[in-house]
């Protein structure tokens, strides 16, 4: 049996809440604006906002990423299907779970659980699924995936190996050895024969880059300056959004787009009880986005236990699907 799309058929989105408490939120704020270089977890852009936001950008024009993944997913369906066999389907940060669509149409008897940190965008996303594919086991669970330690027991998750699913490359929102680390988690998560299909993008000439994650409709800057809003809101901040400048740059030393909200000013902020200076000039860092070429993710990915088993490319080569098995 293959999933089936079918839409107007009502069933009850099941999902589980796992999302870390304020105190843990709090404790990662004041790490963050402590160190050298204030620099706050990706995953706090996204709350409700933040995630719609990020739908938007994925509509840019100068944001490829997106669309090509995407068609990429829907050329090649059928052959990663064949490739990965059965197994549920457990996607890290599903955000709207529109990709996940092709491969629960090819994949055999396919069950699926969406793992995301915003559980509004969580909730509509499993939903939509469901009315798409009523003949799919769909589970959502809300949480940050980057500190799950284990799968929660749920009869989705019991016996075979699973197929974990990692879109977006959003593993380049990771730094080096945070990346590895998540790899090695994910590895321990999918369990003995998982596997990992995984989307990276590739380094592309600077000027695309930089207009990608800075957009001439300024989708991006209000995303990082989002940011902001949602510390003042959730932790008691004093941010004025107005003394904040978005800037996107490439790094080439590090492979990656550093993306920051820049203080216009010398000023003091209020936030989760503290009181922190930003010089004028001094950066806060919302976000790093790495690029890896083929042979440089396949050597990160080999660092935490991964073995590339197949690689599907767009004809550009601006992103590949890698498909990860475990490599003992
Ligand atoms: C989710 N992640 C892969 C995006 C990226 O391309 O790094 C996040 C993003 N932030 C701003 N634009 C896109």
């Amino acid at each position: 049996m293959s999933g089936s799309a079918v839409t107007g058929v009502e069933r009850a989105v099941e999902l589980l809440d796992l999302h870390p408490a304020p105190a843990d939120m709090r404790q990662l704020v004041i790490d963050g604006l402590s160190r050298s270089r204030k620099q706050l977890p990706a995953w706090f852009l996204y709350d409700a906002e933040g995630s719609r936001l990020f739908d938007l950008i994925c509509q840019q024009p100068e944001y490829t990423l997106t669309a090509t993944e995407t068609a990429l997913l829907e050329r090649e369906a059928a052959a990663i299907a064949a490739a990965l066999g059965s197994g549920t389907l457990v996607e890290f940060g599903a955000g709207s779970a529109r990709k996940v669509a092709p491969l629960l149409q090819a994949l055999a008897q396919p069950a699926y659980v969406a793992l995301d940190i915003s559980a509004e965008h969580l909730q509509a996303a499993c939903t939509r699924l469901e009315q798409q594919f009523p003949a799919v086991p769909i589970l959502g669970i809300c949480c940050d995936y980057s500190q799950l330690e284990e799968l929660p027991e749920h009869p989705l998750l019991n016996g075979t190996a699973h197929l974990g699913f990692f879109p977006g490359s959003s593993l380049g929102n990771f730094e080096p050895a945070a990346a590895r680390d998540l790899l090695a988690q994910f590895r321990r998560l999918l369990g003995p024969g998982g596997q990992l299909l995984i989307g990276i993008d590739q380094p592309k000439a600077v000027e695309r880059l930089e207009a990608a994650y800075d957009d001439a409709a300024g989708v991006s800057a209000a995303f990082a300056l989002n940011l902001l809003r949602r510390l003042n809101r959730d932790l008691a901040g004093s941010f004025d959004l107005e003394a904040f400048h978005y800037r996107a740059r490439w790094v080439e030393e590090h492979s990656h787009i550093e993306m920051a909200l820049v203080s216009q000013r010398a000023q003091e902020v209020k936030l989760a009880g503290r009181s922190w200076s930003f010089a004028a000039g001094e950066a806060l860092i919302t976000e790093t986005s790495a690029k890896y070429s083929p042979e440089a993710f396949l050597e990160l990915a080999a660092s935490a236990g991964w073995r590339g088993s197949e690689r599907w490319s767009d004809p550009a080569g601006d992103l590949s699907l890698h498909l990860l098995v475990q490599a003992d």
